[in-house]
């Protein structure tokens, strides 16, 4: 055989060369931390299968959150635990719900960080839901306008940015409607614009104590088989007014994520779910997996198929890695 001519292996040579001809890198900068808010103080819940993730009291999710700040990390994802659920989760749109509480407190005590807040009703519905129900399913247009009413208690709690997740049709341009009416146009919408009908989901239901009591959530999250419908679905909430978009999970859905990237000129977030962060720290606890390489690893390759943001429950342990 031939020498070869263009030998790939020149640019591997060592950790120096490696690293000038490196083509992704990660920064805290583009990582997202998600937090659970629960009622009471001193509170710090462990989850059963997501070790290292917790219930937090507004006090200690304050403490939390100025480190999350000085490690360089930007913005949080909060989703609340109501202390009380009921058919058409109110909690979610009081004004004293627990996620404009913990907003409030936030805001006041470390002003810098972007507070972004997850909107949606399976954390305060009795049912488990995303909305309102009627006939055993999941009414679209009732639930929009308990969308909007949510969405407009964050904004007035001091949400930098609002993020809906119900997958309901049509909710972007009722939220951008009820926030532009009341003068909340500068909030921007980080829409769950592709987000499947996922079994990766299955440790946060445990965290937000959100799994639906009957059914599940495939009348209205995507089918994990399509690829060409998340393109409708991108576009469709750029349409109705999102200023960013995501897709959720990440790594069973790079092809989304990069599809996404190249289709549309937003910028694109991708959510390393529950699912995805208990199997690795599953494998980790195990020996089957090194830790800090995985973890890297992971959240690269998301960023590599045109992640321009990930949410991860890994964002603090990365970010120290990265820093
Ligand atoms: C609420 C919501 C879910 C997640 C984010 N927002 C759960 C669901 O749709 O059942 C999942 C996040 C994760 O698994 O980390 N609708």
């Amino acid at each position: 055989m031939e020498n070869p001519y263009y030998r790939p292996r020149r640019l591997r040579r060592n950790e120096a060369i490696r690293s000038m001809v490196r083509e992704t890198r990660l920064s805290p900068s583009h990582f997202i931390y998600p937090f659970f808010v629960c009622p009471g103080t001193a509170v710090r819940k462990e989850i059963g299968s997501m070790p290292g993730v917790f219930n937090l009291s507004i006090d200690l999710l304050v403490e939390e959150c100025r480190s999350v700040k000085s490690l360089g990390i930007p913005a949080i994802l909060l989703f609340g635990l109501p202390p009380a659920k009921d058919e058409v989760g109110s909690d979610a749109y009081a004004e004293d719900g627990i996620v404009q509480q913990a907003v409030r407190a936030i805001k006041s005590a470390v002003p810098a960080l972007l507070v972004i807040t997850d909107l949606c009703l399976c954390e305060y519905t009795s049912h488990g839901h995303c909305g309102q129900l009627r006939d055993g399913d999941v009414a679209n247009d009732e639930t929009l306008r308990l969308l909007a009413k949510a969405a407009l208690a964050q904004a007035k709690a001091g949400a930098d940015i609002i993020a809906p997740s119900d997958m309901m049709d049509g909710r972007v341009r009722v939220i951008r409607e009820a926030l532009d009416e009341q003068h909340f146009e500068n909030i921007p919408i980080l829409s769950y614009a592709a987000k499947y009908a996922s079994g990766f989901y299955g440790p946060f239901r445990e965290a937000a104590d959100s799994a639906p009591k009957f059914g599940d959530r495939r009348s209205y999250q995507m089918d994990p088989a399509n690829q060409r419908e998340a393109i409708r679905e991108v576009a469709l909430d750029i349409e109705e007014g999102a200023d960013m978009v995501m897709v959720k999970p990440a790594m069973p859905y790079l092809d989304v994520v990069y599809r996404v990237k190249t289709e549309f000129d937003l910028p694109v977030a991708a959510y390393q779910v529950s699912g995805e962060y208990s199997a690795l720290v599953a494998a980790h606890r195990n020996g089957w997996l090194e830790r800090e390489r995985t973890i890297l690893e992971s959240l690269t390759c998301i960023k590599r198929a045109g992640a321009d943001m990930i949410i991860t429950y890994f964002a603090k342990d990365a970010a120290k890695l990265v820093g």
